[in-house]
């Protein structure tokens, strides 16, 4: 039995088709159901719906084998997982943004708002420059905005959010995709499987 983490939502569904048009179908998932286990025995695959936020940590820990994440909530999880192919989709852009008329004054620390602190945190050690972080859980926009912090670290995917509330980016830290990711003990007992998964989901291995 294959045991997934299919994260809630868009990014889910979509991972879902992907998985069924490979073999791993079970239909009963599409149903209109707040159910969260899915079983199809004769496909040989079990579903569990997760918050995306959280489909590492049921990957590392092992109570799914497989699962599909963005690259931003692995970086910013640091799980110790195996990453083994980038989707291609679910692509956007890990940035710092600002008010148009920023500028970094460097006699300070910068006050950095974001959900991904671990990232902040990274790239910012990186260039060696001193940050005071303040930890938001959405609408991060609006820290430049009222004066809560210099800059954002965010997704950016279109633009839009940033263009309408007059930021824009200043930095790229890193693109962002949906990922495989396979827990480090199921992939050494399901191996012939999984590489099966990922030749038919990408091609290539990472
Ligand atoms: C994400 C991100 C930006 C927005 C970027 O927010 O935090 O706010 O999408 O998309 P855009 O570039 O296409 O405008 P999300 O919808 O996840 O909500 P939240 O972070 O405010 O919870």
């Amino acid at each position: 039995m294959l045991n997934v983490a299919l994260p809630k939502g868009r990014l889910g569904d979509k991972v879902y088709s992907l998985l069924a048009s490979i073999g791993y179908e079970c239909k009963e998932i599409l149903e209109d159901t707040r159910k969260l286990i899915f079983i199809n025995e004769e496909n040989g695959v079990k579903y569990f719906l997760v918050k995306p936020s959280d489909v590492a940590i049921y990957v590392e820990n092992g109570a799914a084998d497989i699962g599909v994440v963005g690259k931003d909530i692995l970086l910013e999880s640091e799980s110790d997982v195996y990453e083994l192919l980038d989707l291609g989709f679910g692509k956007c852009r890990m940035c710092v943004a600002a008010k148009d008329d920023f500028r970094d004054n460097t006699s300070r620390p910068l006050r950095v708002a974001t959900k991904f602190t671990n990232i902040a945190k990274n790239y910012y050690d990186s260039i060696n420059r001193e940050i005071e972080i303040v930890k938001l859980n959405g609408s991060v926009e609006l820290a430049p905005i009222l004066g809560l912090s210099d800059v954002i670290v965010d997704i950016v995917e279109t633009g839009k959010t940033l263009v309408e509330n007059g930021l824009s980016v200043k930095e790229e830290i890193v693109p962002i995709s949906a990922r495989l990711i396979v827990n480090k003990s199921s992939y050494f007992f399901k191996s012939d499987e999984i590489d099966k998964i990922v030749t038919e989901l990408g091609g290539d291995k990472k």
